[in-house]
């Protein structure tokens, strides 16, 4: 898909413009068909096997019922990448495109991202990409399905195969894509443009410092390129996150 088509087809996601991505929506998840027993406490954490291997997460992850959102989304979609991957890149959560082909980012943000890696300097076959929840969570318009952005229980909820992935996967820095993810790893205070583009450890004395990662970068997630308002905007925050990711080229050259 082309940067341009990739444009076209984004037009649905308003959660992520640039503008808005730290914004939280007071009617975050309300209403989805994958809604109902929303609530209660759930966690991923009785169906993620205690293994490195990660073609056994993988083969386990179908198998989770830790949130609700499994009833709805067509498959898992879990992370894909090379085990020896020296960069480990976090969305929010599948899209339409993922969620039908079982793939993390082959849809218009992942061809955002490509390119936007390709203009940074990091090779895609150094990357690891998976995302903070592992169902597509969406809701209908018409005959589309409009993807929703999950609750911080479906985020914490997913949390442990974020943690399994992080033991499975050799990386030496994570990046993260959007304020989601940027939450989910760094705790639900962190605030993604105050901290964008600069390399930052785990913070102290949390149960995110568990996480067995040195090394934290966080920036816009690509959809924000796609839902700039205009050709400018769409310009200046492409060319932010191509600067953020600038800062992961250089950590990993050393
Ligand atoms: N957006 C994400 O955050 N992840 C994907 O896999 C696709 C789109």
């Amino acid at each position: 898909m082309s940067f341009a088509e990739a444009e076209r087809s984004e037009v649905e996601r308003p959660e992520y413009t640039a503008e808005r991505v730290m914004t939280k929506r007071k009617d975050q998840g309300r209403g989805s068909p994958a809604d109902k027993n929303a609530g209660a406490e759930r966690s991923a954490a009785p169906f993620v096997p205690g293994t490195t291997s990660i073609s056994a997460l993988r083969a386990a992850a179908p198998g989770c019922r830790g949130c609700d959102l499994y009833k709805t989304a067509t498959q898992v979609v879990f992370g894909a990448g090379p085990v020896k991957a020296r960069v480990i890149m976090v969305g929010e959560q599948p899209g339409d495109q993922e969620d039908r082909q079982g793939v993390p980012f082959v849809g218009p943000a992942g061809a955002m991202l490509d390119k936007a890696l390709e203009d940074a300097g990091i090779p895609r076959s150094e990357v690891y990409l998976t995302n903070a929840v592992k169902h597509f969570k969406w809701e209908p318009r018409g005959k589309r399905r409009i993807h929703k952005k999950p609750r911080i229980s479906e985020i914490k909820a997913c949390r442990p195969w974020l943690e399994a992935e992080l033991r499975a996967v050799k990386l030496q820095i994570l990046v993260c894509l959007g304020a989601t993810a940027a939450q989910s790893v760094m705790g639900s205070q962190f605030k993604l443009m105050q901290n964008r583009g600069k390399l930052l450890a785990l913070p102290p004395d949390s149960k995110e410092s568990a996480l067995p990662v040195e090394q934290v970068v966080t920036t816009i997630h690509p959809s924000a390129v796609l839902r700039a308002p205009d050709t400018e905007g769409r310009r200046a925050a492409y060319e932010s996150l191509v600067a953020d990711l600038r800062v992961v080229a250089k950590a990993i050259r050393g």
